[in-house]
């Protein structure tokens, strides 16, 4: 792969060759002689930042926008992350359909860039290319014991309830009475309401059969979800916490000890913190009232939240052979508010459990040598979505700016991309002259013997996939298994 020097100009020089005044260059018509020469734009991933990037590209009036993707579907974590529970936040999957059926706009799937098809030889087909690759890896918790069969990543497990291919020989035995999740972010409460959810109530939605039915036999009874620091802290947000209060057969578990001098504390905080925090408190400290009461008492199941425990060691069994427990550092925090750190007080509580699920958030990783990473944030380094010393190179989404945030957010910050890029096309500050786009990496591809996939292939694998949920009554039961898709496409 082409080394770092194949840079054609340092970022640096950018505000320095900022657009010329108007009269004194050729216009952005005569540079890009739009009838002959549409600038050919690429974007890695089909995740929410990789469609609304698109979408915003496309309202160049004669761009054209290759979207290159690793598996052989699109939509990223609208389709492998968000909870099969949560149906109406896929209604997104509508807009980036409009934008894929796009004449100017092609999906080519099946592509992995960096293994595939190197970012320098899309950068010299294309006159301009965004990453937006998301972040694929789990972080790792860096202890002893978290090798052990009975531990797995949140990441994993939510592939494997939302069949992403490569997690769909996961299954997790669920045969032990609590499982603890580490972390407290949304994702620990989605993975936590499906240990938790009747399955009955998952039957209906797009979760694959094979999750269902080693959740149908699950024998967990109680799920705690464990932060290293307090109720003030936790990363979650208000609905998924209701959600949680409200689950059917459950009942939460708060220790009203944590909860003690808070309402004081929460006077001055951002209002959504404010409410969050009152849910929290009430549910701790309050009686239940009438329709919550009637829903727990028969509750067979229980979920907890456990405050101020950093995780130290995951605990063997007497065999060594699975993880039976989990080493906890007693914390307390060092400042106030967000920014409070954890600081361990040297005491440590043993919490015994058959599974430990890390939600500790995801990362991004680096996906070519020639493009700037920064290991330790997780990102490319980048300003507004250009990325540093690379002219022609753009960011959006997770890998632009961490592994947080939900689509909304994630939607905003691609259309900023989108933005800038056509900013600077418009400036002439991306390489003038023609550009082959697709021709030439469908070439290279081919000598690779890689088989790229349409959007009109997804659309008969999608038609599949709706076909064989309905006799379940499901939207939809998805293909898991990449060759049984190309085989349903004739390849
Ligand atoms: C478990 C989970 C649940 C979530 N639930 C919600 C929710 O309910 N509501 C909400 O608003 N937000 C939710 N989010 C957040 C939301 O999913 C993210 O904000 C959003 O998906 C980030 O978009 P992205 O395009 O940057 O990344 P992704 O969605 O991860 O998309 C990246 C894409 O790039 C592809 N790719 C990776 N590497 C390569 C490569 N080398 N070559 C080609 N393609 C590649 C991937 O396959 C993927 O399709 C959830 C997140 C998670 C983790
Ligand atoms: N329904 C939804 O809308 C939905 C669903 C899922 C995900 N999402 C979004 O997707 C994004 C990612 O979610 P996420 O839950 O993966 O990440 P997150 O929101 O960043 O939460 C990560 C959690 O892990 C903890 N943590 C991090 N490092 C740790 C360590 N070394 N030891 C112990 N705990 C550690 C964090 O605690 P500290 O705060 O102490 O670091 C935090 O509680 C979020 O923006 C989320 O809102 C949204």
């Amino acid at each position: 792969m082409a080394p770092r020097c194949w840079r054609w100009w340092h970022w640096s020089t950018w505000r320095r060759t900022r657009p010329p005044l108007p009269g004194s260059t050729p216009s952005f018509r005569q540079r890009f002689s739009t009838q002959e020469q549409p600038p050919q734009i690429c974007v890695v991933g089909s995740g929410p930042a990789g469609f609304y990037t698109a979408q915003h590209l496309l309202k160049h009036p004669q761009a054209h926008v290759d979207i290159y993707e690793k598996q052989l579907v699109p939509f990223g974590l609208v389709r492998f992350g968000v909870a099969p529970d949560h149906p109406e936040v896929k209604n997104v999957i509508n807009t980036f359909t409009q934008t894929a059926r796009s004449a100017r706009c092609a999906f080519r799937g099946n592509v992995v860039v960096g293994r595939d098809v190197a970012v320098p030889e899309l950068r010299a087909a294309y006159h301009a290319v965004v990453l937006s690759y998301g972040a694929e890896d789990h972080r790792a918790l860096e202890i002893p014991g978290e090798e052990l069969p009975g531990v797995f990543s949140a990441r994993a497990f939510v592939g494997w309830y939302n069949g992403l291919p490569e997690n769909r020989e996961l299954a997790p035995d669920l045969s032990c009475d609590t499982a603890v999740i580490l972390g407290q972010g949304n994702v620990a409460l989605d993975v936590a309401r499906i240990l938790l959810t009747p399955p009955e109530h998952l039957e209906k939605t797009d979760i694959t059969e094979a999750a269902l039915g080693v959740l149908r036999q699950s024998r967990v009874k109680t799920v705690w979800i464990v932060g290293r620091r307090g109720p003030l802290q936790v990363a979650f947000t208000i609905k998924e916490l209701r959600e949680m209060i409200q689950l059917p057969g459950t009942r939460p578990i708060l220790d009203p000890a944590d909860f003690l001098g808070l309402q004081d504390r929460i006077k001055d905080v951002p209002r959504p913190r404010k409410r969050l925090t009152e849910l929290l408190l009430r549910t701790a400290t309050e009686k239940p009232g009438t329709e919550d009461a009637a829903r727990q008492a028969p509750a067979s199941r229980a979920w907890g939240l456990r405050f101020f425990r950093s995780p130290q060691q995951v605990l063997p069994s007497p065999d060594g052979r699975r993880a039976a427990g989990i080493r906890l550092a007693v914390t307390r925090l060092e400042g106030v508010g967000e920014a409070a750190r954890a600081v361990p007080t040297g005491d440590t509580e043993d919490l015994p459990c058959g599974l430990v699920l890390s939600s500790v958030g995801y990362k991004s990783r680096p996906i070519d040598p020639s493009v700037p990473f920064d290991p330790k944030l997780g990102v490319i380094p980048n300003m507004e979505g250009r990325v540093v010393d690379v002219p022609g190179l753009y960011c959006s989404g997770w890998v632009k700016r961490g592994p947080t945030g939900v689509i909304a957010t994630t939607m905003t910050d691609s259309f900023l991309t989108g933005q800038m890029l056509l900013q600077d096309l418009k400036a002439g500050l991306l390489p003038p002259g023609p550009r082959p786009g697709y021709a030439a990496i469908e070439a290279l591809l081919s000598s690779r013997g890689v088989q790229p996939v349409s959007f009109s292939d997804w659309e008969k694998l999608d038609a599949e996939e709706v076909s064989r949920g309905k006799g379940a009554g499901k939207p939809r039961e998805k293909l898991l298994d990449p060759q049984e898709m190309l085989g349903l496409l004739g390849r």
